[in-house]
């Protein structure tokens, strides 16, 4: 009897001391509460880099086209001869541009809390000089830089967040091929190559997403990712504040795991019972950056705010991705893109960092193009048009009515003075100041506090 007393203390004190709560199931690992800090940070940055980024066109799935007959098979027809490798373009993978410092100081101006860098794409070369990656890695070939370490650095230097996205699968390598074209059943790959890699990158640069891709066509048995995912949740350096994404096997995606991304550029329409992150790409047709890329294929400051408003209005994070170049420069069209967002979220983020989804409205029902948020006792209708018809700046909303009593107060982000209102039993009309250069501007946000 007190022999097992004893051992019982004992068990307690080994949980409390090593912390070992979640079991390698996804009934467990989904009981996990999400670190605050992710649902908060609401804005992050995803760069898709690699060797992708050298022909830069078609898309980050460039190697896949190889074969294909359209744009990228005519391009290496008419540009390198017939004999010409994948491989050979790891060369010309320079970065001599590239300043992790200038890269975080864009980041952190364009208003994102976090940054997620491709560590290792579906390509398989590994931004980081892995010990699973022979001479595929970005300090044997191209920029012979650890291009993870140099970025992690930079971006913590600039009070963000980082994070890392890794690919599972390899397209072309031999033994996940085999394993792919045999079922699965056998876990040589997993075992000798990415799950090594997951667990170096976790311990070599600690980072506090792990955005786990390709495994859209095996089970997430294959990878013993609940195995990894209880390593990463109980032990590992990471394990108080880590968050990780859903994409962990072909029927877990949407359905287990940390938050979800279910696929890319995520975006319902209402609120949903788990966390989510829309990822999503500045080009609209590609994440890999792309030379012959026309202007109208990348979204406008416009279309970037309103997504973001969008996207937390309905509960999600958003995750904004740009493609560097080769040369470890950015594209100035993505830089303009990403400013303005910060610019205008300098003014405005108050109604976006923070905040919560109004339970009640995600979207005004009376007049579109209004969105909500609330944090504390504000709520604030974020509107993405100038009330059209008006000559008399008057904004009416419907959703908000209920807030409304006569000591209730109205600002305009940006500007200093309360704002005058009148309701009907439909709706409550506020008078907003006379702006003759609003085009000037994408959305604003009135704050709304109920007395
Ligand atoms: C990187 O950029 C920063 C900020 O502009 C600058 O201070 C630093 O000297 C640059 N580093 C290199 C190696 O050029
Ligand atoms: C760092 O960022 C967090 C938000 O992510 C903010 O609360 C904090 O004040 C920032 N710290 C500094 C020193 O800027
Ligand atoms: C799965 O991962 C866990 C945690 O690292 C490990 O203990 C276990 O041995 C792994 N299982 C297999 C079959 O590799
Ligand atoms: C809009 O929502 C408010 C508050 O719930 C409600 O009183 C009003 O009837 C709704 N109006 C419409 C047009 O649905
Ligand atoms: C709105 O208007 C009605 C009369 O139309 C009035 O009874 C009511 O108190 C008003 N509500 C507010 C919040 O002022
Ligand atoms: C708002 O008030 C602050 C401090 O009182 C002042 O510095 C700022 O210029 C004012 N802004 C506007 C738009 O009036
Ligand atoms: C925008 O309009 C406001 C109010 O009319 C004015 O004070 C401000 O100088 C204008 N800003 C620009 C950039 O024109």
């Amino acid at each position: 009897m007190k022999l097992l007393w004893y051992s019982t203390i004992l068990l307690i004190c080994a949980e409390a001391v090593f912390g070992e709560k979640y079991e390698a199931s996804w009934d467990s690992l989904d009981s996990r509460p999400l670190p605050e800090w992710f649902d908060n940070a609401k804005i992050g940055i995803f760069i898709h880099w690699g060797v992708f980024s050298v022909p830069s066109m078609g898309t980050e799935w460039f190697w896949t086209f190889w074969n294909d007959g359209g744009e990228v098979t005519e391009y290496l027809k008419n540009n390198f001869p017939p004999y010409f490798s994948y491989q050979e373009f790891a060369k010309d993978f320079t970065a001599e541009f590239f300043n992790a410092t200038e890269w975080a100081e864009l980041f952190a101006n364009s208003g994102a809390r976090y940054v997620v860098l491709t560590s290792k794409h579906h390509e398989g070369f590994t931004m980081w000089p892995s010990s699973y990656s022979y001479s595929w890695n970005s300090k044997d070939l191209g920029p012979h830089r650890d291009i993870v370490g140099e970025l992690g650095e930079a971006v913590r230097a600039a009070n963000l967040t980082y994070g890392l996205y890794h690919s599972l699968l390899e397209w072309y390598h031999p033994l996940y091929q085999s394993e792919k074209s045999n079922n699965f059943i056998t876990t040589e790959f997993p075992e000798k190559k990415s799950m090594p890699e997951l667990y170096e990158l976790v311990n070599n640069y600690q980072p506090a997403i792990i955005w786990s891709d390709g495994a859209w066509e095996s089970p997430d048995t294959y990878w013993n990712a609940t195995g990894f995912i209880a390593w990463l949740y109980n032990e590992s350096p990471v394990k108080d504040f880590v968050v990780t994404n859903d994409r962990w096997g072909q029927s877990i995606t949407c359905k287990h795991g940390g938050y979800y991304t279910c696929n890319d550029r995520y975006l319902p329409d209402g609120l949903q019972t788990k966390k989510w992150e829309n990822a999503m790409s500045l080009d609209r047709y590609s994440f890999g950056y792309r030379r012959n890329a026309k202007l109208a294929d990348y979204l406008s400051s416009q279309e970037l705010i309103t997504t973001v408003v969008q996207t937390v209005a309905y509960g999600g994070n958003i995750l904004i991705n740009i493609g560097p170049a080769h040369d470890g420069t950015i594209n100035l069209i993505f830089q303009e893109r990403l400013l303005d967002l910060g610019s205008w979220l300098s003014v405005n983020g108050e109604a976006i960092y923070d905040s919560n989804p109004w339970t009640q409205a995600q979207k005004d029902n009376l007049t579109s193009n209004v969105y909500y948020t609330t944090k504390e006792k504000y709520y604030y209708a974020i509107f993405l048009e100038w009330p059209k018809d008006s000559q008399l700046n008057e904004l009416s909303l419907g959703s908000v009515i209920d807030l409304f009593n006569e000591g209730t107060i109205v600002t305009l982000l940006g500007y200093n003075s309360s704002l005058t209102w009148t309701n009907s039993s439909e709706s409550i009309q506020i008078s907003l100041p006379d702006l003759s250069n609003v085009s000037t501007r994408n959305a604003w946000v009135l704050k709304i506090e109920a007395a």
